[in-house]
């Protein structure tokens, strides 16, 4: 019996829907004897999602954490700052906490940065609504290897905002260049607002990416899917499992995935087999000491002016000025 395809659900295809780069990226990662995927793949309209379900479990400290040093602080942040910014959110995602921060900064104009093009779109259309006095614009583009900024962004007071701790998963060199790429993106009246996660217990740090819901399985999961639709692939999700650890020597919270059983998998360009419990790398968080923190702000052409932590010392916040040039 041939049983029909219903039309509602079409045939996975196997075409490629990602330029010939990021194609050249994934390949190259899935070849690698220790196979990686980079974490900025883990966002397609799902994973955003996904992200924003975990930033809601009780075992996500980061969030609430930093929201609650914003709630408590942000009078001081905003005085540090002082009004008329051109605020330019990295990571923008859902652009809450960017919103959350208006009516104590007062920026001039909002510039909201995502790799998930789609969502940051809506996120911005129903900001735009709620704060009509601000000038917005949406950029879907992926800055973690370049970032250079359209004519639209004014030029005057740049305030970068990256907060969530998403500098984590740079390596320290990498945070490092990235950070002097945005301090090369301001003038000396320029600056940082950002947020990022401190060192803290392992079981704490591990009960965060590993989380009883199954929640942050299932965002590092989607990333299959979403490299299923990039580069044609044919991952089956159901062969894979998520591992979150902490790596205490390397100061890193580590996500991968790990192969169930032997298994082969065919992507647009290639193929490979992985044996059971082999794994790809998918994320790495970077927790900072609050010293080390300030010393990676420094050696990036950032002045540190004030960090902000909450009780427990889990998590900062630090606004530095642009060194002057
Ligand atoms: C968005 C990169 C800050 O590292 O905590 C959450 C992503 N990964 N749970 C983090 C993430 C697994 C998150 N950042």
């Amino acid at each position: 019996m041939i049983i029909p395809m219903p039309t509602s659900c079409p045939p996975e295809s196997n075409r490629p829907h990602a330029s010939a780069a990021v194609l050249a990226e994934l390949d190259a990662g899935l070849r690698a004897d220790s196979a990686a995927i980079s974490p900025k793949f883990l966002y397609d309209a799902l994973g955003s999602r996904l992200f924003e379900a975990i930033c809601e479990l009780p075992e996500y400290y980061p969030t609430r954490t930093e929201a609650s040093i914003f709630a408590r602080h942000g009078h001081e942040m905003a005085r540090a700052i002082g009004p008329g910014a051109t605020l330019i959110d990295l990571g923008a995602g859902n652009c809450a906490k960017a919103a959350s921060l208006f009516p104590l900064l007062h920026p001039i104009q909002y510039v909201a940065i995502d790799i998930s093009a789609d969502f940051l779109r809506e996120a911005i259309e129903r900001l735009q609504q709620r704060f009509s006095h601000i000038e917005m614009t949406g950029l879907g583009l992926d800055f973690s290897s370049a970032l250079e900024l359209p004519g639209i962004v004014r030029q005057e007071k740049r305030l970068f905002f990256y907060p969530g701790s998403s500098i984590g998963n740079f390596t320290p060199a990498q945070a490092g260049a990235f950070l002097r790429r945005a301090r090369a993106q301001c003038d000396n009246d320029g600056g940082l607002l950002i947020g990022i996660d401190l060192v803290k217990d392992s079981a704490t740090l591990e009960a965060a990416y590993d989380d009883a819901l199954g929640v942050t399985a299932a965002f590092n999961l989607n990333l299959l899917r979403h490299v299923n639709h990039l580069a044609g692939a044919d991952f089956d999700v159901r062969q894979w499992r998520h591992r979150g650890r902490y790596n205490s020597a390397e100061s890193r919270i580590e996500m991968h995935l790990e192969a169930r059983e032997p298994l082969r998998v065919r992507w647009h360009g290639g193929a490979r087999e992985f044996a059971a419990g082999q794994r790809i790398h998918t994320e790495n968080s970077y927790k900072y000491r609050e010293s080390a923190a300030v010393g990676l702000l420094e050696q990036s052409g950032f002045q540190a002016t004030r960090v902000w932590t909450d009780p427990a010392g889990w998590f900062a916040v630090i606004h530095a000025r642009a060194i002057a040039s």
